[in-house]
C-alpha cells in the first residue's frame, strides 16, 4: 500500500471531470482507497480525491481528527464516499482559508456553501448521508470540486487573497 505521488496544479489530469465507479466492491477501488488513505495520511492532509493520484474516479476521502496542539480546529469525521452527491440546504456562502496538497505552501480565500447535504457510498456500499456545515462543509466541497476537475484557486474571488501560505501568515 504505496504512498503516492500527488499531482500538482498544472497537470492535464487534474483538470479532468472524473468518472463515476461502477463496481464499489472490485479490488481495483479497494486498492486505489487503501493508496488515497496511506497519502493523505503521510503528507497530512485534511482529504484527498482520486483525480488527484492520477485515478479519474469519483471517489474522495476526508476527516479531521481532533488535536490537542490544534484545539481550535474543528473536527470532521474520516470519511470515504465514492459517487458522491450534494444539495445545497442554505444559499448562504461564507469565505474561509483553504490549502491543497496539488497546491503546495499555498493558501486561499474561498467562498463555499455555508450548509449542504452529501451523500455517496462507502466502499462497503452503504449509503452515506449527513448534513454539514462550516469548515466540515468546506472540506466537502472542495473534494467535490477535484471530481469536476476544479481546483480551488479557480473558486477565489479576489486574488489578492492568494498566496504562499509562509508570506500570508508569517509566524
Ligand atoms: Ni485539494
Amino acid at each position: 500500500m504505496p504512498v503516492r505521488e500527488v499531482l500538482k496544479i498544472g497537470h492535464p489530469l487534474l483538470r479532468q471531470p472524473a468518472k463515476e465507479v461502477e463496481d464499489i466492491h472490485s479490488d481495483e477501488i479497494r486498492t486505489i482507497l487503501d493508496d488515497m488513505r496511506d497519502t493523505m495520511i503521510a503528507l497530512n492532509g485534511a482529504g484527498l480525491a482520486a483525480p488527484q493520484i492520477g485515478v479519474g474516479l469519483r471517489i474522495m476521502i476526508f476527516g479531521v481528527d481532533s488535536n490537542p496542539r490544534y484545539p481550535e480546529v474543528e473536527v470532521v469525521p474520516q470519511t470515504t464516499l465514492i459517487n458522491p452527491e450534494f444539495k445545497v440546504v442554505d444559499d448562504n456562502m461564507e469565505s474561509g482559508w483553504e490549502g491543497c496538497l496539488s497546491v503546495p505552501g499555498y493558501r486561499g480565500l474561498v467562498p463555499r456553501y455555508n450548509k449542504i447535504i452529501y451523500q455517496g457510498m462507502d466502499e462497503s456500499g452503504e449509503l452515506i448521508e449527513r448534513e454539514a456545515g462550516g469548515f466540515h462543509a468546506r472540506v466537502f466541497q472542495h473534494e467535490f470540486d477535484h471530481l469536476d476537475g476544479i481546483l480551488y484557486p479557480q473558486r477565489i474571488k479576489d486574488m489578492r487573497n492568494f498566496g504562499l501560505e509562509q508570506e500570508l501568515f508569517p509566524a
